[in-house]
């Protein structure tokens, strides 16, 4: 399939923040994804990564700024809106059906979206191919890897067609050599069908060579936003991740 940049294209958040009594989970964060880039949200844990992904999903209203998809202000939509939106995510856990076979977890994604059912098999189908998990796909979801239980969760994501997809710790409990494999095939998959992705993950090594973008947050603050190899050599970033000044 060609990519297909139609509106909307960006999907983004401004000056947003959230506490929660007292606590600046996110303060005053400003950023954005465009369609078939993969933006990596990184930052030690408690900065704030998974609230931020709770703004741009819905599952949080920010207490001030705003989230936009192009002009549009989102702020106050349902998470269901704006998965009609085709803002789609997934949960630092990895939630599915544990009894449903793989391949039933990921067609259900694709019925929930609105797809037909013929549509929603041929899409369940072609996902699972992509994220090599063809060989599970008739076991029950409960039978499998964690990592594995993982990739069903995004394969799940992709199957629902999302514009922009928020994944939070896709990679969890894998080794970087499997976490960068399932970031690139996110990241292809992104490309041949033009969605943004907003990747959460605080594995420095991970997101280098797998992200496009890189957005750093601490104590829920932005520290840096740029290309990986900048961001890295930032002293506030290496201060942060390495404990020392460069
Ligand atoms: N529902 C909540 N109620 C109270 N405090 C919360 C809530 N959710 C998050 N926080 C606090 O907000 C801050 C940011 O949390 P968040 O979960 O966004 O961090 P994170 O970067 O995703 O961390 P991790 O790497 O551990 O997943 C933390 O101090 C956390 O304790
Ligand atoms: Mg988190």
């Amino acid at each position: 399939m060609t990519a297909n940049f139609d509106s909307p294209s960006v999907l983004s958040m401004h000056d947003a923040g959230v506490h929660f009594d007292g606590v600046k989970a996110v303060d005053g964060v400003s950023l954005s994804v465009s369609r078939g880039e993969v933006l990596g949200l990184i930052g030690p844990n408690g900065s704030g990564k998974t609230t931020t992904l709770n703004l741009l999903s819905g599952m949080l209203r920010p207490t001030v700024g705003a989230v936009m998809l192009d002009d549009s202000d989102l702020s106050r939509l349902s998470m269901r809106k704006r998965v009609h939106a085709g803002v789609v995510r997934t949960y630092q856990s990895g939630r599915v059906f544990e009894r449903l076979t793989v391949f039933e977890n990921v067609e259900v994604a694709a019925l929930g979206a609105g797809l037909r059912r013929g549509a929603a098999r041929a899409a369940a189908r072609s996902t699972l191919t992509q994220l090599g998990l063809d060989d599970v796909a008739d076991l029950p979801a409960d039978s499998l890897t964690a990592g594995r239980i993982r990739t069903t969760a995004i394969a799940r994501a992709l199957a629902a067609q999302p514009r922009f997809l928020l994944l939070d710790e896709p990679a969890a409990g894998q080794n970087e050599t499997e976490a960068v494999q399932l970031i690139e095939s996110i990241r292809g998959f992104a490309r041949e069908h033009g969605i943004g992705v907003l990747l959460v993950e605080h594995d420095m090594p991970v997101v280098m060579g797998t992200c496009d973008r890189l957005h750093v947050l601490d104590s829920g603050r932005t520290v840096i936003e740029g290309e990986p190899q900048r961001v890295r050599k930032d002293p506030q970033v290496i201060e942060i991740y390495f404990g020392k000044r460069a």
